[in-house]
């Protein structure tokens, strides 16, 4: 496997006024990883993904995206070829064909007049119709997304991302509102797209199971820091206990 490292935090901070969200949190992800985030509410892992997405200013602390500076990209095109963001709301636009919302992951490709020309003479059909074969929704291009089931978007949304085809992945809790087999469903799905494609995830789950189950390594985050960051094959019944565990006095 490649040694390059893709995403490297050093030192993250992050105070919302007199929270702390963010301890000096440092880590670094190399190309291909398949990262599951775990820890309890609050522990600061929405926080995390939104500073590696540039959604959230730090406090202090360095983010390295690719040997870069996250400050150092611009918004737009560059940016959405080397990070995609999957969240559990999917961000679809319901009134409109399933296939307007696959072709918006080219929207930073395209730039805005033919972006708007697609919602009317759908461009690079034949990308997003394979993408929506490989994750099962063939003959469902021309539906209005929002009649379409939860775990249904959910593809779309995967679909999306592949015509995106960025060399990170971040995912806020993706199955959080799928019942356990299409939770299952989907995080097969995507850890399978990603290997293929050699691209980095980095997810937060609340299912300690699947993170087990699909990923490589577990980074587990308690207070705002870093509790453990091992291999999944190294995380222990009695880390996971002490990590959930509340302390005297926490609810
Ligand atoms: N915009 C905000 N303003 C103030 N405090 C915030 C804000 N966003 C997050 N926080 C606080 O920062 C801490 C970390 O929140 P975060 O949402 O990152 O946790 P999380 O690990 O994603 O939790 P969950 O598992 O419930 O999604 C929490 O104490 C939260 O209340
Ligand atoms: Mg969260």
């Amino acid at each position: 496997m490649s040694s390059k490292i893709m995403v490297e935090a050093n030192k993250l901070t992050k105070h919302f006024e007199r929270k702390i969200a963010l301890s000096s949190l440092s880590f670094s992800i190399q190309q291909g990883e398949l990262v599951a985030l775990i820890g309890p509410s609050g522990a600061g892992k929405t926080t995390l993904l939104n500073s590696i997405a540039g959604l959230v200013p730090l406090t202090s602390g360095e983010l390295l995206i690719d040997g870069q500076p996250l400050s150092a990209y611009k918004k737009g095109k560059v940016f959405a070829k080397k990070m995609g963001v999957i969240r559990q709301q999917f961000d679809l636009i319901g009134p409109l064909a399933v296939i307007h919302n696959v072709l918006a992951g080219k929207l930073s490709d395209w730039g805005m007049i033919k972006s708007l020309i697609s919602l009317l003479i759908p461009q690079e059909k034949t990308l997003a119709i394979q993408a929506l074969e490989r994750v099962g929704l063939n003959g469902k291009a021309y539906e209005i997304t929002s009649n379409l089931s939860g775990g249904e978007q959910q593809r779309v949304a995967m679909a999306r991302l592949m015509v995106q085809n960025p060399e990170i992945i971040l995912a806020d809790e993706p199955v959080a509102s799928l019942d356990p087999a299409r939770a299952d469903d989907i995080l097969a799905m995507l850890t399978n797209i990603v290997k293929e494609k050699k691209q980095t995830l980095i997810t937060s789950l609340h299912s300690v199971d699947y993170a087990k189950k699909y990923f490589t390594r577990i980074i587990s985050m308690r207070n705002g820091e870093v509790f453990f960051d091992l291999p999944t094959e190294e995380v222990t019944d009695d880390l996971l206990a002490e990590l959930y565990h509340l302390k005297n006095g926490e609810r």
